[in-house]
């Protein structure tokens, strides 16, 4: 059913519409404060909260990463979808912080999941990755070439950031969210999208590389940010990307329930709102416990609002996200899952089994490799000794 109050929903021509039908995020245990930090670096609880409004963020553990967080977070998304992951056609791992240059993450995400008919890939759009990532699968569902997408903006900040570096360290947590997309005839779903770049702004916010000259690296593979620039440039374009994302879908801003920006700081919220004449309540707001995850923002935000009630079935909102490259992008969902089923024992055992598979699969491929490895070797040793003896 349709919400009466819009003019008129955006028809994609092919009929099929990209809706939203899972969610899930994780986040890892460990709690670090503004006080801990201050015992980092010289700063303190009062200049965090009132520049920033960051009260706390999360630290993967030793054994946690982009990949173990996104894997937790696909699998409650896939429990609330009630998908199996033999029924993904494609995973987008939105990331800065991948596992690898290469692999992708998401093939490992892939890999760990059992997602044996998916296509996988990573997108680095910084902390705009998860809006255009929604954005990349949406448009090959909405083409008919996939049924249903895994989307997951992920991140591991705390394993780029230099902790020494008080401007930068104080702002970043670590989490993953994730969204499962799938093809319905019904209107609504992921209705449109303005993605947006000006590289001319990539020495604001960047993490150099191997890629480098000595030179230029000062420190490789920590993060470096001009915080006030990007907190400008965030201020001029993120009211004008909504109000474009919301005019391509045919609405206004009065028909949008709730909109969920990239948390990264409380002001940037604050100044959106009040551009856009927008009570703050309509506004999702949690950085005050995780800091910025950069695109896990605001699949995380998603799910703790949907968590929390404030999503209702045909609502509109609106994810804005903005940040490296510099990128900004926003895009209007009208939500349109339905509540949380319960899933049948058979489809939880049947996915339970296929995560089990995964597993033994991945090993019997090692071992396979391994010891196909060692065959080689040992018929190598054979030749050489034959050739010896010649
Ligand atoms: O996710 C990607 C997008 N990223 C963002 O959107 C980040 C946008 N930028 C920001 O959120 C803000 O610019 C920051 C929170 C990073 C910084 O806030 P600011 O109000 O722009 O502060 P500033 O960088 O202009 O620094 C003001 C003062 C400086 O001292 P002086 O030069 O005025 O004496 C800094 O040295 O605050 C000082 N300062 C700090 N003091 C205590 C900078 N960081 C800290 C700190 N604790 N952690």
């Amino acid at each position: 059913m349709l919400k009466p109050k819009a003019t008129s929903t955006p028809r994609h021509e092919s009929g099929i519409y990209a809706h939203i039908i899972g969610w899930g995020m994780a986040v890892p245990d460990n709690i670090m404060t503004n006080d801990d930090i201050s015992a980092i670096v010289e700063t303190n609880d009062e200049w965090i909260t009132t520049r920033t409004g960051i009260k706390e963020r999360r630290i993967a553990g030793e054994r946690e990463s982009t990949t173990t967080l996104a894997h937790r977070a696909a699998q409650q998304a896939l429990l609330v979808a009630n998908v199996l992951p033999s029924g993904l056609d494609l995973i987008i791992v939105a990331t800065s912080t991948p596992e690898n240059a290469f692999p992708s993450t998401a093939s490992l995400v892939q890999d760990r999941l059992g997602a044996v008919n998916a296509g996988a890939f990573d997108l680095s759009a910084a902390c705009s990755g998860f809006v255009y990532a929604l954005d990349m699968a949406a448009q090959a569902i909405r083409s008919g070439s996939i049924t249903t997408a895994l989307v997951i903006g992920a991140e591991t900040m705390s394993r780029v950031l230099d902790w020494q570096d008080r401007s930068t360290c104080i702002l970043f947590g670590d989490g993953a969210g994730a969204v499962v997309l799938q093809a319905r005839t019904q209107k609504g779903g992921v209705l449109s999208s303005v993605l947006r770049s000006d590289g001319a702004g990539c020495d604001l916010l960047y993490i150099p590389t191997q890629n480098h000259s000595e030179a230029e690296t000062r420190k490789l593979q920590k993060m470096v940010m001009i915080g006030s620039d990007v907190f400008k440039f965030a201020n001029r374009v993120v009211d004008e990307s909504i109000r474009q994302a919301v005019e391509r879908a045919h609405l206004t801003l009065d028909d949008i329930s709730l909109i969920v920006p990239h948390q990264a700081n409380q002001r940037i919220i604050d100044s959106i709102a009040k551009k856009l004449k927008l009570d703050s309540s309509k506004f999702v707001s949690n950085l005050d416990r995780y800091g910025n995850t950069s695109a896990a923002s605001i699949p995380i935000a998603l799910c703790e609002a949907v968590q929390q009630g404030r999503v209702k079935a045909d609502d509109y909102l609106v994810f804005v996200g903005f940040g490296g490259g510099l990128t900004w992008a926003a895009c209007v969902v009208q939500w349109g899952a339905p509540a949380p089923i319960e899933p049948s024992r058979l489809t939880s055992s049947r996915r339970q089994a296929e995560y089990l598979l995964a597993r033994i699969r991945a090993r019997l491929q090692r071992w396979q490799r391994s010891i196909s490895g060692l065959f080689r070797l040992l018929s190598l040793r054979r030749v050489r000794r034959w050739f010896a003896r010649k």
